[in-house]
């Protein structure tokens, strides 16, 4: 059962960023049910680094968007990135040194976050790049 499931509440109506969330979410799935079940530490590490390097890949993702289309809140939502790839890593690093506690505390911090994120910092960015696509059209 996961802990993390998409629904329409987390849409934040641009497919491209809901395509990356949904794939963020299978991820952080796949790592909490290894990490609950106790899964070898080889597994559970592959997981958590499939995890946050493609947290790392899709933050990229974002910004460039930002970039491309001249968000008037990139800086702000830059730095909620960056605030949460710093926690991550450090936590990540603590745990790759032999610290087993660390994915208790790692995934609800990471489920918190996104939702928090997706549905505040992501559904702004979503609204901004669809009337750009509007303005487009
Ligand atoms: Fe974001």
């Amino acid at each position: 059962m996961p802990i993390l499931a998409w629904s329409k509440e987390l849409s934040v109506g641009f497919e491209a960023i809901d395509d990356d969330h949904r794939k963020l979410i299978a991820l952080f799935n796949d790592a909490h049910e290894a990490a609950k079940a106790t899964a070898p530490r080889e597994f559970v590490e592959k997981l958590l680094t499939e995890l946050i390097e493609y947290t790392g890949w899709h933050f990229d993702h974002e910004e460039g968007l930002m970039e491309q289309h001249g968000y008037d809140m990139i800086e702000s939502h830059k730095l909620e990135h960056r605030e949460l790839a710093d926690n991550a890593n450090m936590l990540y690093v603590q745990y790759l040194g032999g610290d087993d506690t660390v994915p208790g505390v790692l995934l609800p911090f990471l489920r918190n976050w996104l939702t928090a994120h997706i549905m505040g910092s992501d559904r702004r960015l979503g609204d901004f790049l669809n009337g750009y696509r509007r303005r487009e059209l």
